[in-house]
């Protein structure tokens, strides 16, 4: 079996039945920075993901587009893969449920455990639902409907989807005969089951209360792996999924030597709703067939939203590449990995995002390269000088903590917290930081003392040294950033060696570093925060709802900060008289100057309609570069009853604000607004 020199580590396979969000992404990064990890361990490491595409969900959601389910799965597989390449997910494996492979080996699993008496036929009854793809008995579901005799006609699962009545012959495993060989086998590995906590919850809540044999086949659909023996059943998803752990390897086909190389797997990551299914059926179904058991099965907790799961009709689920592309991919793995605390949920929040790539990356690790490279540049003509050891008096602190902080960042990649992780390497960042306002090189290059010189070559060199350490460190989480920081040092060419990474590793002779551009520009809060608001999908009406929220804030916060109250002369006006008054997102497609009058410009405007809209404003004194307002989103009144000014019609109004000091600007909205809708 597996030699200590091997680690597999896999991620749940995802079903293709709809687009991957940052939650997916999240546990695919995460496995992505332990593979990267190991390799650079020196592990030989293998590195498995892939896709679930069996099942009555996805066969349905086949239907409602008129394609073969076939042709449904291999087109989101194909969008999936596309997706880890974006992240750059290193992989060795994308299994799909559909191989030929995976399926000849799954009908021989059913096989083994049928002849063997693990399997067996019998009848299920109880209530399904195709969203979750989940059976339910009546006590489980949330929420039953009942006719006039009280019999339970219906009902809602825990997750609130509908669930309903089945009753069909089906094959069962009998997970009962082996829940004590389980509860033994879980105390006799304590750190089988992580976060810890989550052993405790399977014993008394699954276990003890009495393991129920599992339905492992269908007859209602047809998508799926048929039993060999009785093809009018199909596997049903569990059995099928799980196996593809050992499939993906060989196991049951012809060559099983990856599968001799790596089972058992080193870390099998979840989410915490499929711990269940990974640490009781998994672990039985592996025992059934003789196999030994994966070393680790890690249930993390969820990425959520302020207003909890993200899910798409809440509208607040929001896309992984829609923030790579705008932010970079570093920030994006960083904050997944940052914000979500091992074995709890994390919250993402557009400002949360936003702050800590201003603040740990812009600010904390992205100054102080910049601040390194300008010094070394000024001080050292630019050439990292020799690293030595304890030469200023702060020198001996900072080694001290180098040296921790490996130690300590060793120790929770090793388990997975990934959080803690990143919080002990900037640590480094913080005191390096630090290492400046201590040594105060401005002053060492005053050169007042005997010793200042050598003093400044020490700092230089330290300073260097940790940033060549902290990247290394970040390496197999952030992807872009260590090349770019080596380069900038001179530094090109580092094995991304973490075995035992050290200060002292800077060594001597170094070429000249080159200032580049900043490698996390800091951004503009307020900008970006509305940016990622507008693309988490929302409906139209919503959409409108944030725009007019966005408007109203903006004017509002103006008028507060720029009017003393009494010149707010405006009488109230009734609620329903509000009402009427229509707002739309237009875009600027034109500005003209109107001839006559110095005042007035003319806008062609996309408001949404077939033909233009034409909006006459007397605001030509603040935009002498009208020009530049083409291509903007405004608010405009799009009900006030048209008129004509100088011989030009004027189909309505457009809002702006009117500064302290009597400047005018409009209002303008983020591209995220389509072209006519409306605020409300
Ligand atoms: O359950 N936060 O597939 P699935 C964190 N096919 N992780 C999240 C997440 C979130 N908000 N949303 C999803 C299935 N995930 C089965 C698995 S395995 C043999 C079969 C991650 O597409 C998390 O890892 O519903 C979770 O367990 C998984 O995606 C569920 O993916
Ligand atoms: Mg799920």
């Amino acid at each position: 079996m597996a030699d200590n020199n091997t680690f597999y580590v896999t991620t749940p396979i995802y079903y293709p039945s709809g687009r991957l969000h940052i939650g997916n992404s999240y546990t695919t990064i995460a496995c992505d920075a332990l593979a990267r990890y190991k390799r650079s361990e020196g592990y030989d490491v293998f590195f498995l993901t892939g896709t679930d595409e069996h099942g009555l969900k996805i066969e349905e959601k086949a239907e409602k587009l008129n394609m073969t389910p076939q042709k449904y799965v291999d087109k989101m597989a194909a969008q999936i893969k596309q997706l880890w390449k974006t992240l750059d997910i290193t992989n060795d494996k994308f299994i799909r449920t559909t191989d030929e492979d995976h399926e000849k080996a799954v009908q021989k699993i059913f096989q083994k455990l049928l002849d063997q008496g693990d399997i067996y036929l019998g009848e299920y009854e109880g209530w399904y639902s195709v969203s979750d793809e989940e059976y339910f008995t009546e006590s489980q579901l949330a929420e039953v409907y009942k006719d006039d005799q009280g019999n339970v006609t219906g009902g809602k699962a825990p997750s609130g989807h509908e669930v309903q009545k089945v009753h069909e012959e089906s094959y069962f495993f009998k997970m009962s005969k082996y829940a004590d060989w389980l509860v033994n086998y879980y105390k006799e590995h304590p750190d089988f089951i992580q976060p810890e906590s989550r052993m405790n919850e399977m014993i008394n809540n699954f276990i003890k209360p009495g393991l129920e044999d599992l339905a492992v086949s269908r007859t209602s659909f047809k998508w799926g792996v048929p039993v060999k023996s009785d093809p009018k059943h199909v596997v049903y998803v569990w059995i099928d999924a799980l196996s593809n752990y050992i499939t993906a390897l060989g196991y049951g086909g012809d060559d099983e030597s990856l599968f001799n190389k790596f089972w058992p797997a080193d870390v099998q990551m979840v989410g915490k709703e499929i711990v269940r299914f990974h640490t009781i059926y998994w672990p039985i179904v592996l025992h059934a067939l003789g196999l030994p058991m994966p070393k680790h099965i890690i249930g993390h907790g969820w990425l959520t939203m302020k207003d909890g799961k993200m899910s798409k009709s809440k509208g607040n689920v929001i896309y992984p590449e829609t923030l790579s592309d705008k932010y970079g991919l570093d920030a994006v793995r960083y904050y997944l990995l940052r914000a979500v605390p091992f074995g709890n949920d994390g919250v993402f929040t557009p400002e949360e995002f936003v702050d800590r790539i201003n603040y740990d990356l812009a600010n904390d690790l992205g100054n102080l390269l910049n601040r390194t490279v300008s010094m070394i540049n000024k001080y050292e003509d630019g050439i990292i000088p020799d690293y030595k050891s304890e030469v200023t008096p702060a020198d001996k602190g900072l080694e001290n903590i180098a040296n921790s902080v490996v130690a300590e960042y060793k120790e929770k990649m090793n388990s997975a917290h990934f959080s803690d992780a990143l919080s002990v390497i900037w640590k480094l960042v913080s005191q390096t930081n630090k290492y400046i306002d201590q040594t105060t090189p401005w002053i060492l290059a005053k050169q007042q003392n005997e010793g200042d010189a050598e003093q400044l070559s020490a700092v230089m060199a330290h300073l260097a040294a940790s940033l060549r350490l902290i990247a290394l460190l970040i390496s197999p989480i952030m992807t872009n950033a260590p090349k770019k920081i080596f380069t900038q040092l001179g530094l090109d060419d580092q094995d991304l060696d973490l075995t035992d990474p050290k200060l002292s590793d800077l060594g001597t002779g170094h070429k000249v570093v080159a200032k580049g551009t900043p490698i996390f520009p800091r951004l503009d809060k307020e900008e970006e925060v509305a940016f990622i608001k507008g693309q988490m999908t929302k409906s139209d009406k919503k959409k409108g709802r944030a725009v007019k929220e966005e408007a109203k804030q903006k004017a509002q916060a103006k008028l507060d900060a720029d009017k003393p109250l009494e010149a707010n002369d405006k009488k109230e006006i009734r609620f329903d008289a509000f009402e009427k008054v229509e707002l739309k997102v237009a875009q600027v497609k034109a500005v003209a100057k109107v001839e006559g009058a110095d005042k007035l410009l003319k806008f062609t405007l996309d408001a949404g309609k077939e033909e233009d809209t034409q909006i006459l404003s007397g605001i030509a004194k603040w935009y002498p570069d009208y020009d530049k307002l083409i291509g903007k989103k405004v608010v405009i009144v799009s009900n006030l009853k048209p008129r004509k000014m100088r011989g030009e019609l004027s189909q309505g109004m457009l809002l702006s604000v009117e500064h302290k000091d009597g400047n005018v600007e409009l209002i303008t909205v983020g591209n995220q607004f389509e072209n006519g809708s409306t605020l409300e």
